[in-house]
């Protein structure tokens, strides 16, 4: 394969940029990024559901999956942060294709007193293992206990990394030994209002160990 060699590239020093420039081009560029539609609960029992796709899975043993989770404009706690904050727990939703509009209504900011849930109609499902509910349309749901809180940079954006205490599958996406991922069919984050599907699905198996003359 000829390799094209490009030497054009616009550089930029990051020192000098803006937070909000270094902001779209990390989410331009850090793509397609799945989205934890995440459910926590709030004082008087409020349920509140928000999404977020600066989300990973971080750790195998024990499972944790991190969030990063920014302040409001206002420099406050947003509802998730601050419920995982007091209850140490959250529950972590996959967000799929079928959801989208769903989980974008649920980014609205809505007051700490009002439930996403109870306000566009997501049906939620008990926790087991946490008192937090789980979404039911979601076909995996995660349940969580916070396991640490890490500031970051300048404090505006706060890593929570929560330990995995359960999974929930449906069937449809898991027969008791593989996950389904097509089946899930997630949906992923993009830069700004754009979002992406699974496309093509590639295999390529693990290449064996490189034979290397000593
Ligand atoms: C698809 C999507 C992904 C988002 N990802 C993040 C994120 O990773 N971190 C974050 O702080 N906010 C993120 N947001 C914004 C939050 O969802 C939004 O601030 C929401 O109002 C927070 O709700 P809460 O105050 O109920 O926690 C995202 C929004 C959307 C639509």
């Amino acid at each position: 394969m000829t390799q094209a060699i490009h030497e054009n590239f616009t550089s930029l020093p990051t020192s000098e940029l803006s937070a909000s420039m270094a902001y779209k081009l990390l989410t331009g560029v850090v793509v397609p990024r799945p989205v934890a539609w995440i459910t926590t609960l709030g004082q008087n029992g409020v349920v509140n559901v928000a999404p977020f796709s600066s989300y990973n899975y971080v750790c195998d043993t024990p499972p944790m999956l991190a969030v990063n989770i920014a302040g409001q404009d206002d420099g406050a706690l947003k509802d998730t942060a601050r419920n995982i904050r007091e209850t140490g727990e959250f529950v972590v939703n996959v967000a799929t294709r079928a959801v989208l509009d769903l989980m974008n209504a649920s980014s609205a900011l809505y007051p700490s007193h009002a439930s996403e849930a109870e306000h566009l109609g997501i049906a939620t499902l008990p926790g087991r293992l946490v008192k937090v509910p789980r979404v039911a349309i979601s076909p995996v749901q995660m349940e969580c206990r916070l396991a640490h809180i890490v500031p970051l940079g300048t404090g505006t954006n706060t890593l929570y990394i929560g330990e995995v205490v359960m999974f929930h599958l449906d069937p449809a996406v898991y027969d008791g030994n593989h996950v389904n991922s097509v089946a899930i069919d997630p949906i992923a984050r993009l830069g700004g209002p754009f979002y992406a599907a699974l496309g093509e699905i590639l295999k390529r198996p693990r290449p064996t160990v490189p034979q290397i003359d000593p």
